[in-house]
This record gives C-alpha cells, sequence and structure tokens, in this order.
C-alpha cells in the first residue's frame, strides 16, 4: 500500500469582486489567469483549491442598489450571478465560489474581529476625514480631497469608530517583506509597498455607522465591520475559518496559509499591509504570496465601469470563442504591465498566432498522418533497421532522396526531439513564475520549429526513382518525419493545455489519445506518442477569422454596453488613475482658509461654470507646467492651455469630466490660444492642482450655478 499518495495542496485566489458593476474584461483578465494557473498546478500534480467570489457589502453596493430601486441583497445576488455565470460560460475550474452575503462568511468575519478585539488590537475612537466611497477608501487630507486611486472628489465623513491599531504593525511587517522577497510580486509593487509603511501606519478604521449594508460588529450592531475588513477575510472564511465543524477546520488546515493571491495592482495595500496585519494580529500565518498585475487598458486608460471604457468577456466569446480570448490576455500582455486590449489586436493574434500557427500546425500534420498513412501515427523502428545499414556505408543526405534521406530525417528527429524535451521544461519555469506571455512564446516558437522541419523535410515529395526501393525509402522518410511533427504536437498541445483547453481537448482527441482531461500531463517526454494510435476525426481547430468579425464585435459591444446601463445603474464620476502614493485614515489639520471679499448672487452669475470632458491633453514643448487639452462642451470643442502637467499625466486625462470657466476672454499661452480655464484646487505650498470633479454621473455641458 502506498503510505504517502496525498498530493501537495496549492491554494490560489482571485480578489472578489465588487458587484456594483457588471463583469467586464478587467476582471475576467485576473480570473482567466487564475484558471490558467489553476490547470497548470493540477497537471502538475497538486491539490488545487481556487477561490474566488463577490464582496457584496459597503455603501457603495447600498447606493447602487437604492438608484436601481432594489434592497442590496436583490441587487447584489443578481450582479454576483451574473459573475458566476460567465466564469461557468468559459469553463473557468473555481473550486469555490464565496459571497460576502453568505452565513458562512458573517460567522468567520465577526469571528475575526473579536480576535482581534479579545488580542487588544482595536479600540474607539472618533474619525473625521475623507473617504472614498468608491474605493471604499479612507484618504488623507482636507475636505475635497481626490482620492488616490480614482481621482474621485472624497467625501467628508464623522463618526465614532472601532480603530485597528495598525500603527504597532509597521516593524514587523517591514522585517516580514525584507525576509520574504516573494511575499509582494513583482518587485515594483514592493517597493511601493515597503515605501508606504515605511512613511509611517496609522490606526485603521475598522467601522461605520452612517449606512446599515454590512456584518455588525458583535456585540455593538449599530456599527458595521469596515468593507475591506470584510472582504480580505473572504480567504479565510471561505476554507472555514470560524467555523467549529470538523470538515471545516479540516479544509481550513490543508488549505491556509494561501499559496497565492492574485490581484490588481490598484489593491496592493490592502492586501499587502491591512491583510498581513489582520493575520499578524489574529496570529494566524500569512499567505506565501501576493502578486499583483497591470492593468488592462482600453483606448488608452485603465478598463472600468466608472470610465464607461468596458469590453464585455461575452461578446469575444460570442464571435471568437474563450480560448481566443484567453490567449490573448496571457500571450499580449505581460503579466504584472499595463497591456492594452483592442479588438483589431485581439483579431491578429487570433489569425497570426492561432489560425496560422497551432492550428495551421496541427492540421497539416494530421492531414499527411491521414493522407500517406491512413490515420495512423506511423511506424518507425522497421525501417529504422534499413537505413542504419545504409548508414555505416554512406553520409546521408535528405536532398540524394533514398535511405540516405530516411537517415538524415532521422538525425534530424532526434535533435526536434531533444530540443521538445529542453523547452519543456523551461516552459515549467515560466509558468511557474507566472510569466505566461513568455511561455506561451517558447510554445509557439516550437511550433514554428515543427514547421520548419516539415518544410525542409517536404513528406509531400515523391520519391525521385520509380523504382520499389526508392518509393520505400520516401515513405520512410514520410513516417519519421510525420512520427516527429506528430509527436511534438503532442507536446505543444499538452503544455498549451491550460491556456487553451477547448482547442486541446479538440486536437487531443484528434490525435486519438481520447480525453485530455483524462490524461496525465505531468512528466511529458518525447517519445510518448504510440506509433498504432489511430487518429480520431480530422476537422478545424481554429478557423481563420475574417476581417467582419473586428465589425461584428464592435456592434456587439454598442448593443451590449446599452443594454446593461440600462439595467444597472451605479455611482460615477470623473476618475483618473494615478498610482497611489498617499493615504489613509485620521484626518490632517485643515489649512488656514484665506478670506475673499463677498460678492453678490449676480456678480457670481456672470461666471460661466460648465462641465466639459477632456478628449485631447498633451504636453507642450518647452513648458514643463503646461498641458494643450481640446475639451468637449457637447455644442462646441475647444482648446484649453492648462498649468496642470506637473500633476497629471496627459494620458490619464482622456475622457475625465472637468469643471471649466467658458467665459473667460481668450489668451495666449506659449504661442496657444486657451479659450478658458480649468477649474482646480490647490495644494500645499506648491499650489499643486487638483482638478473639481463630481461624484454622480453628469451630462457634458453642464452649467454650474
Ligand atoms: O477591488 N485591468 O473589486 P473590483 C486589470 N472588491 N484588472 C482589472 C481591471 C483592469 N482594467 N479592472 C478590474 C475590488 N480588474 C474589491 C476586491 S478583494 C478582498 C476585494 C480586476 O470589482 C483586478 O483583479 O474593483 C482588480 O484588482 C479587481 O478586478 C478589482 O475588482
Ligand atoms: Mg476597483
Amino acid at each position: 500500500m502506498p503510505t504517502d499518495i496525498r498530493k501537495k495542496p496549492y491554494f490560489l485566489t482571485t480578489p472578489i469582486y465588487y458587484v456594483n458593476a457588471r463583469p467586464h474584461l478587467g476582471h475576467t483578465y485576473t480570473t482567466v489567469a487564475a484558471d490558467v494557473l489553476a490547470r497548470w498546478k493540477r497537471a502538475q500534480g497538486f491539490d488545487v483549491y481556487f477561490l474566488t467570489g463577490t464582496d457584496e457589502h459597503g455603501q457603495k453596493i447600498e447606493r447602487s442598489a437604492a438608484k436601481a430601486g432594489q434592497s442590496p441583497l436583490e441587487f447584489a445576488g443578481a450582479v454576483s450571478a451574473e459573475f458566476r455565470a460567465l466564469w461557468d460560460r468559459m469553463g473557468l475550474t473555481y473550486d469555490d465560489y464565496i459571497r460576502t452575503t453568505e452565513e458562512r462568511h458573517k460567522r468567520g468575519v465577526q469571528k475575526l474581529f473579536a480576535e482581534l478585539q479579545q488580542r487588544g488590537f482595536i479600540y474607539k475612537g472618533t474619525y473625521t476625514g475623507q473617504y472614498c466611497v468608491s474605493d471604499e477608501l479612507y484618504v488623507d487630507g482636507p475636505a475635497g480631497t481626490v482620492c488616490p486611486d480614482c481621482g474621485r472628489v472624497t467625501e467628508t465623513v464623522s463618526e465614532e469608530n472601532y480603530y485597528f491599531k495598525l500603527s504597532e504593525f509597521g516593524e514587523r511587517l517591514l522585517a516580514y517583506y525584507d525576509a520574504h522577497p516573494e511575499f509582494i510580486q513583482p518587485e515594483s509593487r514592493r517597493n511601493e509597498v515597503i515605501a508606504f509603511v515605511r512613511g509611517g501606519l496609522r490606526d485603521l478604521s475598522i467601522s461605520r455607522t452612517s449606512f446599515n449594508w454590512g456584518i455588525p460588529v458583535p456585540g455593538d450592531p449599530k456599527h458595521v465591520i469596515y468593507v475591506w475588513m470584510d472582504a480580505l477575510a473572504n480567504y479565510i472564511t471561505a476554507l472555514g475559518y470560524g467555523s467549529d465543524a470538523p470538515e471545516d477546520r479540516a479544509r481550513f488546515a490543508t488549505y491556509w496559509p494561501a499559496d497565492l493571491h492574485l490581484i490588481g495592482k490598484e489593491i496592493s495595500r490592502f492586501h499587502c499591509v491591512y491583510w498581513p496585519a489582520f493575520l499578524l494580529a489574529a496570529e494566524l500565518p500569512l499567505p506565501k504570496s501576493i502578486v499583483a498585475h497591470g492593468w488592462l487598458l482600453f483606448e488608452q486608460s485603465k478598463m472600468s465601469k466608472s470610465r464607461g471604457n468596458i469590453v464585455r468577456a461575452e461578446t469575444i466569446l460570442d464571435v471568437l470563442g474563450a480560448d481566443a480570448l484567453r490567449f490573448f490576455l496571457l500571450r499580449e500582455i505581460v503579466f504584472g504591465q499595463d497591456g492594452s486590449f483592442s479588438f483589431d489586436a485581439l483579431v491578429q493574434r487570433y489569425n497570426a498566432d492561432l489560425a496560422n500557427g497551432y492550428g495551421n500546425l496541427v492540421s497539416r500534420t494530421l492531414a499527411m498522418i491521414g493522407k500517406y498513412f491512413d490515420g495512423v501515427v506511423p511506424e518507425t523502428t522497421a525501417v529504422r533497421e534499413r537505413y542504419l545499414q545504409f548508414q555505416a556505408t554512406h553520409t546521408a543526405q535528405i536532398d540524394g532522396g533514398g535511405w540516405g534521406a530516411a537517415s538524415a530525417v532521422e538525425v534530424l528527429a532526434q535533435s526536434l526531439g531533444a530540443e521538445c524535451n529542453a523547452q519543456i521544461a523551461e516552459f515549467a519555469t515560466w509558468m511557474d513564475a507566472l510569466d505566461f506571455s513568455h511561455a506561451l512564446t517558447l510554445a509557439q516558437a516550437l511550433g514554428a520549429r515543427v514547421d520548419g522541419f516539415l518544410t525542409g523535410v517536404a513528406p509531400w515529395k515523391q520519391a525521385k526513382e520509380n523504382s520499389e526501393e526508392a518509393q520505400a525509402a520516401q515513405q520512410a522518410v514520410r513516417a519519421v518525419a510525420l512520427y516527429a511533427a506528430a509527436e511534438a504536437v503532442r507536446i505543444i498541445t499538452a503544455l498549451l493545455h491550460p491556456v487553451l483547453p477547448d482547442a486541446t481537448a479538440k486536437v487531443w482527441a484528434q490525435l486519438g489519445l481520447g480525453e485530455i482531461a483524462q490524461a496525465d500531463l505531468k512528466d511529458l517526454q518525447w517519445g510518448g506518442l504510440k506509433p498504432g494510435t489511430r487518429l480520431g476525426e480530422l476537422g478545424p481547430v481554429f478557423p481563420r477569422a475574417e476581417k467582419e468579425a473586428i465589425e461584428q464585435m464592435q456592434q456587439k459591444e454598442d448593443a451590449g454596453a446599452a443594454a446593461a446601463a440600462a439595467a444597472v445603474e451605479t455611482n460615477t464620476g470623473a476618475t483618473m488613475s494615478q498610482a497611489a502614493a498617499t493615504t489613509a485614515n485620521a484626518a490632517e489639520p485643515k489649512p488656514a482658509v484665506e478670506a475673499k471679499p463677498t460678492i453678490t448672487i449676480d456678480d457670481f452669475a456672470k461666471v460661466e461654470l460648465r462641465v466639459a470632458q477632456i478628449q485631447v491633453a498633451e504636453r507642450v514643448p518647452g513648458a514643463d507646467r503646461l498641458l494643450r487639452l481640446e475639451v468637449d462642451l457637447g455644442y462646441e470643442r475647444r482648446q484649453i492651455v492648462a498649468g496642470i502637467a506637473e500633476a497629471y499625466a496627459p494620458e490619464s486625462l482622456i475622457g475625465r469630466k472637468v469643471v471649466i470657466v467658458a467665459n473667460l476672454a481668450p489668451r495666449k499661452l506659449r504661442g496657444l490660444e486657451s479659450n478658458g480655464m480649468v477649474v482646480a484646487a490647490s495644494l500645499g505650498e506648491k499650489g499643486k492642482p487638483v482638478l473639481a470633479g463630481f461624484l454622480e454621473e453628469i451630462e457634458v455641458g453642464a452649467r454650474l450655478k
């Protein structure tokens, strides 16, 4: 009897997504990457537990539900079901789907709160300061400060709250980051987090009283627990934390600590600072690693609901299928960096890499086995002796034809085999490092290598002479070449399986190998394909996409976006993305206010303030502080030169709605005519500009009065 047949556990998570927005490609990106990794780890023999789910509490959701005229639970339930239905449609292999409105979660969160309280890490105090509802984030600064994450203007809140003694954990966190360089990846995020913690941590407000949609503080139900504490705890409550049932305790003991929390870079601080601090306080082990990937950009800015620049995964599934989308996301974008999505690039990759690349290699190889060997993987040992005899006395050459050619092809086939074996190991290294694009590039290079091999050998060539001997020798060339090509296809297919589950399942069946789901893809090695295997029914794997595919997707997207907009309403406003450099909880003293002489309402009415949307933003050569903007007022478009270049990257401004003084007399700056002025707050001694904006959705051209 085997004594240790237990597989090594591997616990992998995605963020749990807010239910105020429907799923878009940004969410799909993280969840697909996690699915690829889960499939990869399972193939390597791990006992994988892949967790995803939805984040359903907090003020943002409460407001969205109210706008939609639904109860928060009804509203959250509908959107959560939509996320889940999409993951199911895409065949994602999550093992658990947690909703923060579930009983198992509430119980665990309350237990965590009580645990921290008992250990003396929670106290009551009063918070007055700024809060970003959209990011559910406490922000430093005076009233009107914009959220460093999303650029929305924060709201002032003043409440009696429970506080977590985050300030006590700075040193321990820094020591931990230092001792565990793999804890935060990539390096750039790690440095950011370290700098943030070095800057000093202040205690964190962890309860709210101004709304009800949340998990009550145990013993003090007029407070609800801060939504980020609630959300982060999902990683343990899903495993059974807070339950005494034996199966829950066992699950928690098996899978915690997590091997990997996969997240988008904007939520690094919550995962790399708050979460480990809570765990340290509760004396629970910390996750082994947190990997933050970059942003998926669309039309030059972060794809997000509030910007309205989203693409839905469904659109792509309808036209090109899930594999095409998975491949694009992982191959096109270097994991960890930002990357752009466009329908053009998607179709381009699909055609070049999947239809002409892998798909074509499979069909040409298998079609030739069909034609020359009646669909049976050729035997090569019988012919091998013939050319070995020959080789002893001659120099092998493909061009010469005959047994010399067969023997030369054998040498090439062997070197192809050696290369496949080497690349299998290499591929694994890159997958384990989450460098998906690199791994895929490698698999593609292997495919190209096989293509080159086939072209060089040209198994379709006829024998030079009509003699039986020459015919037999040419058939030997084909046998060696097509066995090698089919074996390489088998290996490439096994490697690509985590990324292209549907297509590789088809190819596996075409190779006559049955169901790939049942196959053991661990310890892949050259030579595993058995000669004599009868191929399955052949058929196209990735039919070429026509030009219309792009238009089709664009049209579907427009139709879908309109339907979605009608169905779900959320609080949106002007946004901008900026790396989070500042934070957190307690308020700062307000600067002294400089008084201006009183004016009448008529004086004010002379100022025409309007909402405008930035269409173009570019630097003005030779002027460090100036940006040339083109803004849309709905009724006209105009140029404004604004002194905001030091505070805003031009590309972060595109699409942002700002307030302008529309009736300011035109003036010239650096030779450029400026028709109006952008309204901004001026912060600190240096007068750092912070653009005015709105929390609600606002029409371009609207007048402020
Ligand atoms: O932050 N590019 O939820 P969320 C790449 N509920 N990834 C993107 C993306 C984009 N344009 N847009 C979204 C929350 N994502 C919290 C998390 S976890 C305890 C609580 C992905 O709905 C990415 O993974 O705003 C990002 O971190 C996540 O969705 C944010 O989802
Ligand atoms: Mg977000």
